[in-house]
């Protein structure tokens, strides 16, 4: 029987109340029961009608994008001219809003997906100039920048070091190599760099098929990303976004349980670490954290502001 999507809220919640160990299971039966994956052309894509675009919506994701802008409008507004780096732009919604018709400065877009500068592009002043460097951003030379924004992006990247990449057969820089990027891209400036991530381990330490690994995901996925969406849809009555969250809900959160718990490393794409984690690995990219602090009410984001420490 398929579930109606008023029920989900009391579906997680039962969900939720069994014990941790029967969760992953549970996520399993709740999937099959609700409506069927569609061939959705606004899976794949950032722009207006996609999935993506859904997500920046929610509560959660609203969260990161505010705490961002009150971070970055007053640094910008010190910095005439200035130069700011998007790592993983996607759809731009950072920029909705952001910057005045009279601003001058430049964004330089860091994504590899070919329309990653498009909405950025399509949310500034004329005044300010987007160049788009179309690589991964361990492959990246960054320009000296005022500050570096990477919401939401760092995660895709294993391992918390090169080291801990190699330790599981992966080549290539790791998280703390490209902080460490950063840190040298706003030294020349005294510039800024805003990291957004949620708060949760589901880095290489835990390898694919651990129960452990489920059960962090389970964590970030539905005890709280889920559950956050459950209360948006609650009072959402676009039926079109709700039919957007819906397919979020069942793709990206709750599907996302048994497939990255059972991926292989070079499968995974998402690499999270949580908060104590974060700020070691900070520490050892030689940069110094000014503020932090969770963007949501859910827990699951957290916003790092940092400079060189
Ligand atoms: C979850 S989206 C976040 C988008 C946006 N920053 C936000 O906060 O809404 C992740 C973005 O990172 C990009 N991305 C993935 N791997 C990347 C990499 N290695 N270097 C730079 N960008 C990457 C994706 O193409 C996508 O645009």
């Amino acid at each position: 029987m398929t579930l109606p999507s008023d029920d989900l809220a009391g579906a997680l919640a039962a969900l939720l109340a069994l014990p941790r160990a029967d969760q992953p299971e549970a996520v399993r039966a709740l999937l099959a029961r609700m409506p069927p994956a569609a061939d959705e052309p606004w899976n794949s894509a950032f722009g207006p009608g996609s999935l993506y675009e859904a997500f920046t919506q929610t509560t959660a994701a609203r969260g990161v994008h505010a705490a961002n802008r009150a971070v970055l409008r007053p640094l910008l507004d010190a910095r005439p001219g200035f130069r700011v780096v998007d790592v993983g732009g996607g759809a731009g919604t950072l920029w909705n809003g952001l910057l005045r018709a009279d601003d001058r400065g430049e964004i330089v877009v860091v994504d590899p997906h070919p329309d990653g500068a498009t909405g950025v592009r399509r949310a500034v002043p004329p005044g300010v100039r987007v160049t788009h460097i179309a690589a991964p951003v361990q492959q990246a030379a960054l320009p000296d920048a005022d500050a570096i924004v990477c919401s939401l992006m760092l995660h895709h990247v294993a391992g918390a070091d090169a080291a801990a990449r190699a330790a599981v057969g992966l080549p290539g820089a790791g998280k703390r190599e490209v902080l460490a990027a950063f840190r040298a891209a706003i030294t020349a400036r005294g510039g800024r760099v805003l990291l957004n991530e949620a708060d949760v381990y589901c880095d290489v330490g835990l390898a694919p098929g651990d129960p452990l690994l489920a059960d962090r995901l389970l964590d970030s996925y539905v005890r709280r990303f889920a559950v956050s969406l459950a209360r948006d849809l609650h009072g959402c009555v676009d039926p079109e976004l709700r039919a957007r969250w819906i397919a979020i809900l069942r793709d990206w959160s709750l599907a996302q349980v048994g497939l990255a718990a059972g991926a292989s490393y070079a499968e995974r794409d998402v690499y999270e670490l949580d908060v104590v984690s974060w700020l070691d690995l900070i520490a050892r990219a030689g940069l110094r954290v000014e503020a932090r602090g969770f963007t949501d009410r859910w827990l699951l984001f957290h916003q790092y502001v940092l400079g060189v420490g």
